[in-house]
């Protein structure tokens, strides 16, 4: 087996922590017998757009579409490029032109993390996030009008397909199907937002009488976002629209600790074209250059590629190490983490248990 893989590391925080992923990876590689084979790129970068006035190369799909998949560190470097830019210029175009329709973020209390949340145990907390990436209310219809006047009007459509919304609510259902408590979730606003949620609801509803043996019910989202704190025990796989997935998949990862440690992935699962892999987290200015950033959450989200390209047994080795490393080491943990650590040294600590498995 042989996997060619595409290395963004992009800004800040990105560049040092995608070298440990990439630790991490050829250690599993190693122990498991596949070969990764590693091609690095510049692009979706500030240095990049300093030279180019562009995030990306013209060429970006020719360049990357031939991958099997797309390891990503963070891109963002405010002072130098507007986040509108170097976000809607890199990985907005990536999820879209790529068709990534799945933005999936497990969130995990993993031993050895603490939870901001009172008195939560590893067990408590243990769901995936599954978000629609690529329609929905990010859309980029709508316009003012009456514009400077005191009628200024300003509207921004949502855009739900059915093709969009079935094929992320079915990829839920798989999901949820395949796990043990067979549970699932389906964030919506239909008592306030009374065209599209409700459809969202109908479509939901529709694929729940395919998938009977799936626990399916509903929740607005704004109860939803207190029950993630107060009862986080009580989700397994919540799906969602594009916003609403957004705000849960960063409030998620929250509830489980550090959003150092979150990983998530932009999936294809048409493999039409490469799915991506990146942490959660950004490029993280404030902490950048100093060594001392988590570099768990790009490690697990390598782990995440690896799961999609089949090699099941060695992502589940790296979570494991993962978690072995933060509940019995200490002496390598991160500052955000409550260590003195570095992510070399904490990097390095996983990698060698990778191995030692
Ligand atoms: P951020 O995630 O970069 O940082 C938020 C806070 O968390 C900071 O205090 C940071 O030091 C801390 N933090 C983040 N990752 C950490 C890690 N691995 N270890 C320890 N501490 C960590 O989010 P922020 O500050 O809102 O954005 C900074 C830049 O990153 C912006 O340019 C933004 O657009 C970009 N960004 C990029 C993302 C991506 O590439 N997917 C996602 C989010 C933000
Ligand atoms: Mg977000």
């Amino acid at each position: 087996r042989r996997y060619r893989v595409a290395v963004i590391p992009g800004d800040g925080i990105g560049r040092e922590v995608v070298p440990e992923g990439l630790r991490c990876l050829r250690a599993a590689a190693d122990l498991h017998g596949f070969e990764l084979e590693t091609a690095e790129f510049g692009f979706a970068s500030a240095e990049y757009w300093v030279r180019h006035g562009e995030m990306l190369p013209p060429d970006w799909r020719d360049v990357l579409g031939g991958f099997d998949a797309i390891f990503f560190g963070a891109v963002g470097w405010p002072e130098v490029v507007p986040d509108h830019v170097s976000l809607w210029g890199s990985l907005l175009r990536f999820r879209r032109g790529f068709d990534q329709y799945v933005n999936l973020r497990p969130v995990r209390l993993l031993r050895g993390v603490r939870s901001p949340l009172r008195d939560r145990e590893p067990g408590d907390i243990d769901f995936l996030v599954v978000r629609e990436n690529t329609e929905g209310e990010y859309s980029s219809i709508g316009g003012r009008i009456f514009d400077g006047t005191d009628r200024e009007t300003v509207l921004q459509e949502t855009v739900m397909t059915r093709t969009g919304v079935d094929r992320v609510l079915r990829y839920a259902f798989e999901l949820a199907a395949a796990r043990p408590r067979r549970h699932l979730t389906w964030a919506t606003k239909s008592n306030g937002i009374s065209i599209s949620m409700p459809y969202w609801d109908e479509r939901a509803e529709a694929m729940a009488r395919q998938y009977p043996q799936v626990a399916a019910d509903k929740d607005h989202i704004d109860i939803l976002t207190a029950k993630f704190v107060l009862r986080p025990d009580s989700y397994d796989v919540v799906v969602a629209s594009n916003l609403f997935g957004d705000i849960l998949s960063d409030l998620g990862p929250a509830c489980a600790g550090t959003i150092g440690i979150a990983p998530s992935a932009n999936i294809n699962p048409d493999r039409t074209w490469p799915s991506l892999f990146e942490p959660v987290h950004g490029s993280a200015p404030d902490i950048a250059g100093r060594g001392i950033a988590n570099p768990v959450g790009q490690i697990w989200s390598g782990a995440m590629m690896l799961e999609h390209l089949g090699e099941t047994t060695a992502a589940a080795g790296i979570v494991a190490a993962i978690e072995s490393v933060l509940d019995e080491q200490p002496g390598v943990l991160t500052p955000d983490l409550g260590g003195a650590g570095t992510t070399e040294g904490l990097g390095k600590a996983i990698a060698t248990a990778i191995g030692a498995a």
